[in-house]
């Protein structure tokens, strides 16, 4: 019998405890083994609960107890799952893991120290809640130089855009229900503005460059200041906006890491991605293009991916941990004025002659549906130059955001 800790009872530890508990014969039966909750580690009390026996507010009990060998860390941020996570792995227990700020942040370091104490750190349940994304990337694709992640990496922010494209909903009333159906973070301000999906992306970042992607590194931009009329604009020419989380290798030497608002043309598999869903599209140069989609957060969703690496480690306690990343990552983030691509721009002005602009920089489309702005397609261009351009211009900029390629 393989014994296990829950470390954290909210949403994504109740599932675990789901799980575990009604899907035990048909693990069984598919691995041989019985995996069994010893411990569940919570400052809360949960004297109705039919286990109510197994919980515990004491975390030496799990630290202590040499039947426990591997543990789910679904606690969430970095205090004290931090300290807990290596205190585990340095006696030998395995952990995985579902927090992506502390995968993020301290995950190179948190796999050395498994490797040294031959245990392993798990974490398939940090990007794409439900997704199969870490292992696929880690293993399948590990024959490829990754050129490029494009992803919609948080379902609350989906969930929000898609209520405010389909419905016309008011962000509040969409943020609210995201909320009600467990699918935020418990500061929303972590969805909302982008550092959930900057700690995803610099994680996917990591794997395909095999070097630590430092979230602080990472411009981000969330969808506070996003509006129905951008949506609008986005759809008068066969697009929609999503928050994407973006990685792509320019040369040997240099990469491009964000998170923002992107206009996501109808072509792309991307845009199809809605509600709670999310896509992840690798491109690596062997593969080419490859897509992930699922249940990117929720109870089950994401403790579907936590007892996936369970059972894995359940199954092959002994085979080392796959090396991940290295503490430096040898690429270089370019910034963000230096992007490349195509932008849809608004303008303030009741003057929709733009020629003067477009002498400066290429246009595409003129989109004229409002009577005191306008919004502009550009060709591909640097953004540095069309901030330049703009700014020695008679034209105010409301908004610019990127087109994605
Ligand atoms: N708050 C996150 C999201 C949860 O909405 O995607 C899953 O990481």
């Amino acid at each position: 019998m393989v014994k296990v800790a829950i470390m954290g009872f909210g949403t994504v530890g109740s599932g675990v405890y789901e799980v575990l508990r009604n899907n035990r014969k048909s693990i069984m039966t598919k691995t041989g083994k019985d995996i069994d909750i010893k411990y569940i580690l919570d400052i809360r009390d949960f004297p109705d609960h039919p286990e109510k026996d197994i919980f515990t507010k004491n975390f030496d009990d799990i630290l202590n107890d040499p039947e426990v060998t591997i543990v789910a860390e679904v606690m969430g941020g970095l205090k004290p799952a931090y300290d807990f996570t290596k205190r585990l792995l340095s006696v030998g227990k395995s952990v995985v893991t579902s927090n992506k700020e502390l995968v993020a942040t301290y995950g190179d370091e948190l796999m050395q120290i498994a490797k040294a104490n031959e245990a392993k750190y798990l974490f398939e349940a940090s990007v794409g809640g439900g997704i199969p994304i870490i292992r696929p990337m880690s293993q399948c694709l590990n024959a490829n130089n990754i050129i490029s992640v494009a992803g919609i990496l948080n379902g609350t922010t989906n969930f929000i855009l898609n209520q405010m494209i389909s419905k016309g909903k008011a962000f509040d009333v969409a943020l609210k229900e995201a909320q009600d159906n467990g699918y935020a973070e418990k500061d929303p301000t972590a969805d909302i503005e982008g550092f959930d999906a900057s700690r995803k992306i610099s994680i996917l970042g990591s794997l395909a460059t095999g070097g630590k992607i430092d979230y602080n590194n990472v411009y981000t931009k969330g969808i506070s200041d996003i509006t129905l009329t951008d949506i609008e604009y986005a759809s008068k020419i066969d697009s929609v906006i999503k928050l994407i989380g973006f990685f792509k290798r320019i040369d040997d030497n240099k990469c491009i890491v964000k998170v923002s608002p992107m206009v996501v043309s109808n072509d792309n598999l991307l845009s199809g991605v809605n509600g709670v869903y999310n896509a992840v599209m690798v491109e690596g140069d062997a593969v080419g293009k490859t897509m992930f989609y699922g249940h990117g957060a929720g109870k089950l969703a994401t403790a579907s991916a936590v007892c996936g690496d369970i059972v894995d480690i359940a199954e092959n306690p002994h085979k080392h941990n796959t090396s991940y990343w290295e503490p430096e990552c040898s690429l270089q983030i370019l910034p963000e004025e230096e992007t490349v691509a195509k932008f849809l721009v608004t303008i303030k002005t009741t003057d929709k002659n733009v020629s003067s602009l477009a002498a400066k920089i290429g246009i595409e489309e003129v989109i004229d549906i409002r009577p005191d702005e306008v919004g502009v397609l550009t060709k591909e261009m640097m953004k540095k130059d069309l901030l330049d351009a703009i700014g020695n211009s008679s034209f105010d900029i409301i908004k610019v955001i990127q087109v994605l390629g």
